[in-house]
């Protein structure tokens, strides 16, 4: 992603400090600031305050938290304390269990000497392979563009409608979501994005803010505005990220998407999410029983950020005193609801037997 003419990655390692550096997703699309993540307290503390979010990038971020843990401490005690105490700090987004786990296990079979810099370079793998996966999961989600584009007459733009920030700055570059979107974008081909505003923290306008750095034509409508367009045939198709996605293909991604998924269906417009490998769970079946769902403070919902006309950024309550704001974070589109599930493998349809044709080695997890 390129930002006033520069390169970024969502985060990235600075090796003269050996600190992580990331950039602070709670003053975008207001301020652009970078913050610097050293002890494993921060570390928490970012995912936990959404200084970084979105499930791809929390995944890497606890692997650099773990590597800070090990060059701190590489005992087994104290591998297992950052696994726990990382892993409690969001529930709902499967990537964070995958990498710690994945940590944790790559670890503990080394000698305590050897663990620092092993845990310093499997976070530069994730990161890594993140950026590869959401590449090439783009390059399938392009056919999908690509096929509808093939069918708009005058140069009419392909409609995309898009809920949340399953973007660039939702993992470390491309986005899972955006990553289609981009290519198209970037072969020529005429895009206009929906973009939900996602309420409450309104990450709608962290994909609008992408999208315009990148010259992505796009809305920015209200959460309930998407059911209005797809019955005005005003959408030609809507692509999520998830935040965890079972063996069977429920879907659980940003609270409201459920509710696209049912318009979508009414109005026969195309439901595709993008999913990458890590964020599958291969240990749970339905979606609606066995996903944890955030909940997150009230002040979210009772009050909203924005700036001012003079640029100061503030909150102000939106709620009457003495009414209290529920905030459940997330939610579970069933599998029937979904088109298909856009992998770095391939696009297959939202059920058990078309996730293990494209993974079959996990025929056996449970
Ligand atoms: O609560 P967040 O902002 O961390 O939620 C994650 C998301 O951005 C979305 O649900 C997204 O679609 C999945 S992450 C690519």
């Amino acid at each position: 992603m390129r930002v006033d003419g520069k390169h970024f990655r969502s985060l990235w390692w600075n090796d003269v400090d050996a600190v992580l550096e990331i950039i602070d997703q709670r003053m975008l699309p207001y301020q652009f600031q970078i913050a610097q993540v050293v002890t494993l307290q921060q570390f928490a503390d970012a995912i936990s305050e959404m200084k970084v979010r979105g499930a791809p990038l929390i995944g890497a971020t606890a692997a650099y938290g773990v590597a800070r843990a090990m060059a701190d401490d590489p005992s087994d005690t104290n591998l297992q304390h950052a696994h726990q105490f990382l892993e409690k700090t969001r529930p709902t987004a499967i990537n964070l269990r995958w990498a710690l786990d994945r940590c944790r296990t790559a670890l503990s079979g080394l000698h305590e000497n050897q663990r620092a810099a092993a845990a310093l370079q499997l976070a530069h793998e994730i990161a890594d392979e993140d950026v590869q996966i959401n590449k090439r999961l783009g390059e399938h989600g392009l056919e999908i563009i690509k096929e509808i584009a093939e069918n708009k007459h005058d140069g009419e733009p392909v409609r995309i409608l898009t809920h949340c920030n399953a973007g660039w700055i939702a993992t470390v570059d491309w986005g899972t979501a955006t990553s289609p979107i981009y290519q198209a974008h970037d072969l020529g081909i005429n895009i206009h994005v929906w973009v939900d505003e996602t309420r409450p923290r309104n990450q709608g306008a962290l994909t609008s803010w992408e999208l315009g750095k990148h010259g992505v034509s796009h809305t920015y409508i209200v959460d309930n505005a998407g059911g209005h367009l797809m019955q005005h045939g005003m959408v030609d198709l809507v692509i999520t990220g998830t935040d965890r996605t079972t063996r069977c293909g429920d879907v659980c991604n940003k609270i409201g998407t459920y509710l696209k998924a049912l318009a979508a269906k009414d109005n026969n417009v195309p439901f595709y999410v993008t999913l990458p490998s890590p964020t599958i769970d291969w240990t749970i079946k339905d979606g609606l029983s066995e996903i944890p769902i955030e909940e997150r403070r009230a002040e979210e919902v009772e009050q909203v950020q924005g700036i001012t006309p003079t640029g100061d950024l503030g909150r102000l309550v939106v709620t009457p005193e003495g009414t209290h704001g529920g905030n459940p974070a997330f939610d579970v589109t069933p599998s029937r609801l979904v088109t298909g599930l856009i992998t770095e493998r391939g696009v297959c349809p939202a059920s058990e037997e078309g996730l293990l044709k494209l993974f079959p080695e996990f025929l056996e997890a449970h």
